[in-house]
């Protein structure tokens, strides 16, 4: 049997082979209807196309916090990850420009003081190893908001009959986060596995309070998520969000110790959202 550096090590060879970054030259840019589908999916261009490009400070936070991390988790975000999600972001943010909208304000480079405290505790290698808990969590939580939303994203645009748009953006950049997802999954739960009793406290402690949902830095920004989340239907059809993207965080951390379905951080940070896009609306 494989273990599981030896799986995670060939997950990672298996995304670098099968999923180069996707070719700008592949992408066909038409769009029957401009200002319909501008209207309808702009908003939802633009935030995806700021979490994508916003990689590059993802990238800056982990080695702030992550001084000594693992060859692979290194191999990983900088040979694989990285130019991936940058170019989902060019490719994104090019649409958005050509259906008539202004490029995506991104902040590349702002890492901030609590990762940088952080970063300097986490010289202690217990420490680091309950920062890289904290990085796997974020990570899984990211990339599986990433699959939900590009496939509604892409149901979406067929339903818009924006043909172009769904198979050369959406349907190839959807391909690739699956494996994002199960990197850190992956390394999540063999990294939890390694944990201390104490390191799992501090580790549900941190998570409790420092939860939040992908791109959301700002008020404005969790506003802005709500708006995607309605747009996008992810409450449609009896989908709980929350519990999606929180299902392997519940059972690794919280399985034990509660019976609740989500854990009630994540539960509130995406009804805080919906709440903010609403008196937004309202106002
Ligand atoms: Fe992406
Ligand atoms: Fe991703």
């Amino acid at each position: 049997m494989l273990s599981h550096s030896d799986r995670l090590a060939a997950h990672v060879a298996r995304l670098g082979e099968e999923h180069p970054p996707i070719p700008m030259e592949s992408v066909d840019f038409t769009v029957h209807d401009p200002e319909g589908f501008g209207a309808r999916f702009g908003h939802v261009l633009d935030y995806m196309a700021r979490v994508e490009l916003e990689v590059d400070r993802n990238v800056l936070e982990i080695t702030t916090m992550l001084p000594d991390p693992p060859e692979i988790d290194q191999l990983f975000y900088a040979e694989v990850w990285q130019p991936q999600e940058v170019q989902h972001g060019l490719i994104l943010d090019r649409l958005q420009q050509v259906v008539g909208r202004p490029p995506a304000t991104t902040d590349l480079e702002h890492v901030g003081l609590k990762l940088k405290v952080l970063g300097l505790l986490a010289h202690l290698e217990p420490f680091q190893d309950v920062c890289r808990m904290l990085y796997y969590l974020t990570g899984m939580a990211t990339e599986r908001s990433a699959v939900i939303a590009y496939n509604l994203m892409h149901d979406g645009v067929v339903e818009s009959g924006e043909k172009a748009v769904a198979e050369t953006v959406i349907a190839p950049i959807k391909r690739q986060e699956p494996g994002h997802y199960a990197f850190y999954q992956l390394s999540a739960r063999s990294h939890w596995a390694t944990l201390a009793g104490w390191q799992r406290w501090l580790v549900r402690r941190m998570r409790s309070i420092s939860f939040a949902p992908v791109g959301v830095n700002n008020p404005t920004q969790l506003a802005d998520f709500g708006d995607v989340m309605e747009t996008l239907g992810v409450h449609h059809q009896g989908r709980d969000l929350a519990a999606d993207v929180a299902r392997v965080e519940q059972e690794l951390l919280w399985a034990r110790s509660r019976g609740l379905a989500v854990p009630d951080y994540v539960a509130r940070a995406f009804r805080d959202a919906v709440e903010a896009a609403e008196a937004r609306a309202a106002a």
